[in-house]
């Protein structure tokens, strides 16, 4: 494998010095890019794209010929899982994501099982290897999943929910059966995230987008309790580095110490939590990733610049901090805008590293 040209976003990860904050952004392939959009109608659809390893590599490179990212993100989605395990995955128009079998009754359930890799996600990893080819060691490539609890949030509900109505009735009423659900989503990610890590992914993430809307306890028993199964059970080392992992749950600042004891590298935070504190926290125990706010990026060049510039600044002195949205890119996002952001990370983040 060709060496790695730019890896100050794994350097980062591990808290090794660098010469500044390196950044990537959350759902950096996407519709905000007029050349995604030409991409995705040529593939017809956006499985289309997902099936296609040379349609995933043509989009995951697209935002860094755009601008000097210091990471590419596997272009894939989260929901190829339970797509893999037979629940039907399509989208309707404007709807986002949909299930045609939501799991919903106990036969279902018992019957899940982890997918075969090689029969129904050999598209992902076909992908990875084909993306790692094409950067020729330009940036690391990140490879990711759901974590098991957000996994069976769209499983359970059969799409996006504002109420998580019958996760929360099974979670209240039927744990055993959210538990065996959680337990076969927890070994299928730990096959996954292997495998895209032996194609060649250099970091992984695990997105815990709904896990912030538990309680405490449930969140503990429901979500974390999984994420540090998969963390334990993955492969940390790969062509003689190491491979770092990422945990991020949307709405987790209030748990961070109980995030940061999992056993990952690094923890990602939204923007509601405020960096420098969280750094306080956690101590040397983990990296942090994050947190500025997506919808900030409707603000003007020059107010980007100086919330990028705040939350440097809470960061403060020194390695272990990676650069990020607190969640994904709007799709209404102006490319622009997200070039300045890059531009004032990179510029202002070197006098942190000195
Ligand atoms: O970051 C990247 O550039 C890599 C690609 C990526 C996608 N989805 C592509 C995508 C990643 C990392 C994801 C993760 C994902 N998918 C999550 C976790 C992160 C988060 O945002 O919370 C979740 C919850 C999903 C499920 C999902 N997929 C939803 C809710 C939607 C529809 C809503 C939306 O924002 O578009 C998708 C579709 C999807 N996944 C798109 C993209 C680029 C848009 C599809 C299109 O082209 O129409």
């Amino acid at each position: 494998m060709t060496p790695l040209k730019n890896d100050t976003f794994l350097r980062a990860l591990l808290k090794e010095p660098t010469d500044y904050t390196p950044i990537w952004m959350m759902r950096q392939a996407g519709r905000y890019l007029p050349e995604y959009r030409a991409t995705r109608a040529k593939a017809g659809s956006f499985m289309g794209l997902c099936t296609s390893p040379d349609f995933a590599t043509e989009v995951t490179l697209q935002p860094l010929e755009r601008f000097p990212l210091d990471a590419a993100i596997l272009f894939s989605d989260i929901l190829t899982v339970p797509d893999a395990m037979g629940l039907g995955l399509y989208f309707a128009e404007g709807e986002g994501p949909k299930f045609e079998r939501p799991l919903r009754d106990e036969a279902a359930i018992r019957a899940l099982a982890v997918p075969h890799i090689e029969d129904k996600l050999q598209y992902v990893i076909d992908a990875v290897a084909s993306i790692r080819k094409a950067l020729d060691g330009r940036v690391p490539l990140i490879g990711f999943s759901g974590s098991p609890f957000t996994l069976a949030c769209y499983m359970i509900e059969g799409g996006s929910s504002a109420d998580f109505r019958h996760v929360k009735a099974m979670l209240y009423s039927r744990p055993e059966l959210l538990h065996h659900i959680l337990d076969v989503n927890a070994r299928a990610v730990i096959e996954y995230l292997n495998a895209q890590i032996a194609a060649g992914a250099q970091a992984v993430q695990i997105f815990d987008t709904w896990g912030g809307a538990l309680t405490q306890p449930a969140y503990r028993e429901f979500s974390l309790a999984y994420m540090q199964q998969i963390v334990a059970g993955l492969t940390r080392q790969a062509d003689g580095r190491k491979v770092p992992v990422i945990v991020f749950t949307k709405g987790g600042g209030q748990w961070l110490e109980d995030i940061a004891a999992i056993g990952a590298d690094a923890v990602g935070l939204d923007w509601t939590t405020d960096i420098g504190q969280a750094r306080a926290r956690v101590g040397d125990q983990v990296a942090l990733q994050g947190n500025f706010d997506p919808n900030a990026l409707f603000g003007s060049p020059e107010s980007i610049e100086c919330e990028a510039a705040r939350i440097l600044a809470a960061y403060g002195q020194g390695s272990g901090h990676v650069f990020n949205l607190g969640h994904g890119i709007s799709q209404f996002a102006d490319p622009a805008h997200a070039g300045a952001l890059v531009e004032a990370v990179h510029r202002l983040s070197r006098p942190y590293h000195a």
